[in-house]
């Protein structure tokens, strides 16, 4: 059965035990890449607890973006962790979790974060961070479960986590998709019928992108971005960084990564790439 808690003090009651435990962290309209991660926790630990917390963490909403509308839908969250042999959903509310001392203290992501979903969003990964290291202290997991769908959220969580010497494995799970290819996000439900129909050239623009990859960097970002721009598709942002989102690399293993708006709902989506094996 999984048990649903509201507040620190009833997480406290049901964790007491010590019991190796991994986290799922989301913000809720749960959909199956959130359980794929359940799933991937289970399988890493059969004995273990399993914690999914859902929250939707307004530091990491700018001014304008959809804190307001974003999806919430606790109870059929808790069903979907229920199906998913989750034991505890961690669904605190806004002062629950921001109302003690601190105001004004974040984790700062560094340079990174200032780069691709930062630069469109100023603050949103200090924002992200800040929530995850709080998650992280409350739930005390040994390992925790993050999706490559969101790849530079990844790498700056792994990042932090070495950083400041948080005792937890990060594991990255690889992107879960809808049959024509489109990454499963909770934002996909803003979509109306066309928009989401023509939402589909995403993951084939990503894969001409990553056909195109061999020939090097530059030649992966046209392919992908010449796809895109022939479905009149709007690009925040198409690039090849290096698995650590720095400079891409010559040779080897880059990551193509990119950001588009459909009907003013935007999208993120991301795959690897390899580069060739250089000159
Ligand atoms: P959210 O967007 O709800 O995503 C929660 C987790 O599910 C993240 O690790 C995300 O990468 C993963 N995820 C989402 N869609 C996925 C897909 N299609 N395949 C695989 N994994 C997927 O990311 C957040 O929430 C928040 O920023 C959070 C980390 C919870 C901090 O507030």
């Amino acid at each position: 059965m999984t048990l649903l808690a509201r507040t620190r003090l009833e997480l406290d009651e049901v964790t007491a035990a010590p019991v190796p435990t991994a986290v799922v962290m989301t913000m809720g309209a749960l959909h199956d890449g959130h359980a794929e991660l359940m799933r991937e926790a289970r399988r890493r630990l059969p004995q273990g607890r399993v914690i999914v917390t859902d929250f939707v963490n307004p530091t990491q909403f700018g001014a304008g973006e959809d804190f307001d509308r974003y999806p919430r839908t606790l109870e059929a969250d808790v069903e979907l962790c229920e199906r998913n042999a989750v034991d505890i959903v961690f669904a605190p509310s806004v002062d629950e979790v921001y109302g003690g001392a601190g105001l004004g203290i974040t984790v700062d992501p560094g340079a990174r974060g200032d780069l691709l979903e930062g630069a469109s969003r100023p603050g949103h990964f200090a924002g992200v961070l800040t929530v995850v290291a709080k998650l992280m202290h409350l739930t005390r997991p040994d390992i925790a479960l993050f999706g490559e769908k969101d790849y530079q959220q990844l790498v700056l969580i792994t990042d932090m986590v070495r950083a400041l010497d948080f005792r937890v494995e990060v594991i990255g799970v690889p992107t879960v998709r809808e049959a024509d290819g489109l990454a499963m996000s909770s934002r996909n439900r803003y979509l109306s019928a066309e928009a989401r129909a023509r939402a589909a050239v995403i993951p084939r623009a990503l894969a001409a992108g990553g056909d195109a990859a061999s020939a090097g960097a530059d030649a992966a970002v046209n392919a992908t971005r010449a796809l895109l721009e022939s479905e009149g598709i709007d690009i925040d942002y198409v690039v090849v960084t290096g698995t650590d989102l720095l400079d891409a690399p010559t040779s080897g293993v880059g990551r193509l990564i990119l950001a588009v708006r459909i009907d003013d709902v935007r999208l993120i989506d991301n795959v690897p790439v390899d580069l060739g094996g250089g000159p």
